[in-house]
């Protein structure tokens, strides 16, 4: 947990102009003032993000999401009410509070109360001094992993800030995966980016079934439906166990040049090599997720000649692991 001192300045940082990377139970996010367009458009710049990405805005309170938006349909309150604060975005149609870039010139606005305590204290604090708006997309570079401990934001886009911005510290990201999209802004509820919270947490809390994902052209670029995003810099395979036997043992065989490879999945890997670095991966969604940015990060740095996954199970409570695992992933 931050000190009151380090929350102080990240919002007198926020107040001026600046970022502020900050912990949230999803993933870091790299905030500035939504209502401050010239902040908000250096996130674009230290993330090198193109410009027809809208980012989320951070509030503290339902009040505060309600007043930049136009229509905020009734079943809204059902789930503001039921997983807010939380890792879920809702995305509605938006009134003209908020400046062009946040929005990247689209009608919508997505919106989110996160739950972890040092984002709760900033985003109060902030309403207080400031805006009380926070725009903030995952703390890293475009298109590649997004980054859930101090350490891994500061490596990523460290060198991109300036001493007038601030990472602050937190071990809290618990959910590990991004928040989950939900789109109020068309005709048919639908789920723009499967995330922390499932389609089996929404049917049971709110006896809802969504459905497929829609999108179409007047949809804003979801980052997650491009087709190549959440890379490592490291080559990553992800396929079923007896594929991984037939490709990984055929390179191990075929290893003149004695490189490096590494393997994690749910069962050990049965060939012995010493150019196989092998581990176990967690058996349920919720600890996989945790560890998925952890361990790719960390993986990249130890510079393996590639690494292989062994493919999740196919099911709901993996849903948002096998979406960034895709897009992750070599396509073979
Ligand atoms: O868990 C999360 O959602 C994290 C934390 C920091 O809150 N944020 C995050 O932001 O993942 P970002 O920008 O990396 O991904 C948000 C996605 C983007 O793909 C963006 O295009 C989409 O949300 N998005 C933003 N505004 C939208 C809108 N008005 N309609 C549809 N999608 C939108
Ligand atoms: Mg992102």
């Amino acid at each position: 947990m931050n000190s009151n001192n380090s929350i102080s300045k990240a919002v007198k940082i926020l107040c001026d102009g600046g970022l502020v990377a900050f912990p949230t139970e999803t993933v870091y996010g790299l905030g500035a003032d939504a209502m401050n367009s010239r902040a908000a458009e250096r996130i674009f710049q230290v993330k090198k993000r193109p410009r027809n990405h809208p980012l989320i805005v951070h509030v503290s309170s339902i009040y505060l999401a309600k007043k930049i938006v136009i229509n905020w349909p009734k079943q809204a309150d059902d789930f503001a009410n039921k997983f807010w604060p939380g890792p879920m975005t809702l995305v509605f149609k938006k009134n003209n509070i908020l400046p062009e870039c946040v929005t990247a010139g689209y009608d919508t606005v997505a919106v989110r109360i996160p739950s972890n305590i040092t984002a709760q204290t900033l985003l109060k604090e902030f309403a207080h001094s400031g805006s009380g708006y926070v725009a903030a997309p995952s703390a890293n570079i475009y298109g590649s992993l997004s980054n859930t401990s101090y350490s891994d934001v500061r490596a990523a886009i460290g060198k991109n800030l300036t001493t007038s911005d601030l990472i602050l510290e937190g071990n809290g990201c618990s959910y590990g995966v991004e928040s989950t999209i939900i789109d109020f802004s068309s005709k048919r509820l639908a789920i723009l980016r499967p995330g922390s919270i499932t389609r089996n947490n929404i049917q049971k809390s709110l006896g809802l079934n969504i459905q497929e994902t829609e999108l179409n052209k007047s949809t804003p670029l979801v980052s997650g439906s491009t087709k190549r995003h959440y890379c490592p810099k490291t080559p990553l395979y992800v396929m079923v166990y007896p594929e991984l036997v037939k490709r990984l043992g055929e390179l191990l065989m075929k290893n003149v040049s004695n490189k490096k490879f590494f393997y994690w999945g749910f069962k050990s890997f049965t060939e012995i090599s010493s150019c196989l670095n092998q581990e176990i991966a967690p058996d349920n969604a919720v600890d996989y997720a945790k560890q998925l940015y952890l361990k790719l990060n960390e993986l990249d740095r130890k510079k393996y000649e590639c690494i292989f996954f062994e493919s999740p199970p196919k099911n709901a409570e993996w849903e948002a692991i096998n979406n960034r695992l895709e897009k992750a992933s070599v396509q073979l």
